[in-house]
């Protein structure tokens, strides 16, 4: 089964192809980032626009790559939630519209679904259950995945995502967005030990995160140091990733421990940190990323979430319908 993967929830154009036998056969991938950036963050109604520029373009030349023609696909999956609604919108239109041509079935993926079973894509896969935490730009969730459509939410930030705090930190020191790997660089000149920023929400009881206080101390430690040196922007960034870091790892091992399980995914945008990884590495017994390229938005995680429920039976009605909003433990077994 060839299944078609559109990705468009956010700022980055992502089609690829998955099959059954043959695994991916080609990711492409157009990000927005630089159109945003001087922004300083995702502007929707410009995003929405360039989706309808990119996809079509991108289909093609995923085909292309995989020497497959339109008629050769016998599903097509695309990101109906959790997103902005007008990019949404333009994946699923175009998904819809694509299957409905070519009488083949058409299923609406969650985004954040898809990026939970990512590293199935890699070398090294996880087995069931495990725990999962979901780090991106819009969500931090622990989830306990026990199947395919089986997800228990264990815990979730009731404020800011990670990847929207490390976002908001390079902003305060007029970096660029998306503000997660700007940070990291920053970070690597770091001197440890300057500042030793807060571990929101680690020294009670619970698997909840909470990141807007550690942003109002990161603004009001860049504010005390202005004029802001290089050095200085150096050492606030690796403070701001070590507590970020340090308090993931923090509520990884308690959920863990409290679930009695010991496989650990970590998915999403912040999983691509570096010092995550290194850290995670050494505190958790077994733990499973997706390839780094795989981590941020793809439309790969799309293609391989869609295969996985069409070639279990899924069938949906012909309808366009897209979230912005879609809690994860809504989804049913596959
Ligand atoms: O999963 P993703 O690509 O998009 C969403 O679904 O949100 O995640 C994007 C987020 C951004 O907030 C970005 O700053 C963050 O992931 N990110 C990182 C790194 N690379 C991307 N955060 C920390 N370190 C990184 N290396
Ligand atoms: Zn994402």
């Amino acid at each position: 089964m060839l299944v078609l993967g559109i990705e468009t929830s956010c700022d980055e154009t992502g089609i690829a192809l998955y099959d059954s036998s043959e695994g991916l056969l080609a990711n492409a991938l157009y990000s927005q980032a630089a159109t945003h950036a001087e922004y300083g963050g995702v502007v929707p109604e410009i995003a929405s626009r360039d989706h309808i520029r990119k996809t079509l373009p991108l289909i093609r030349q995923a085909l292309d790559d995989a020497g497959k023609r339109v008629a050769d696909l016998d599903g097509v999956a695309y990101t109906a939630g959790p997103g902005l609604i007008g990019a949404l919108m333009v994946g699923a239109g175009i998904g819809r519209a694509l299957a409905w041509s070519r009488g083949i079935p058409a299923i609406g993926v969650h985004h954040m679904e898809a990026h939970l079973l990512a590293p199935l894509l890699a070398a090294e896969t996880p087995s069931l259950p495990f725990v999962a935490l979901l780090v991106s730009g819009g969500h931090t969730q622990l989830v306990r995945v026990d199947a395919i459509g089986r997800y228990t939410l264990l815990g979730e930030s009731l404020d800011d995502a990670a990847g929207e705090a490390f976002d908001k930190a390079a902003k305060m020191m007029g970096r660029g967005y998306p503000g997660g790997p700007e940070i990291a660089a920053l970070a690597t000149a770091g001197r440890p030990g300057r500042f030793r920023f807060p571990r929101p929400m680690t020294d009670r009881p619970g698997l909840d995160f909470s990141f807007s206080g550690l942003k109002t101390f990161t603004a009001n430690t860049v504010r005390d140091l202005q004029p802001l040196t290089g050095q200085d922007a150096a050492d606030v960034a690796l403070a701001f990733q070590d507590a970020v870091v340090d308090t993931l790892v923090i509520k990884c091992r308690r959920a863990l421990k409290a679930t009695g399980i010991d496989e650990l995914v970590v998915a999403g945008g912040v999983a691509a940190n570096t010092d995550l990884r290194k850290k995670m590495a050494a505190s958790v017994p077994a733990v499973y990323y997706a390839p780094p390229e795989l981590c941020t938005d793809n439309g790969a995680m799309i293609a391989f979430t869609g295969h996985e429920r069409l070639a279990a039976g899924a069938v949906e009605p012909l309808a366009i319908a897209t979230r912005p909003r879609w809690p994860i433990a809504e989804l049913a077994p596959t």
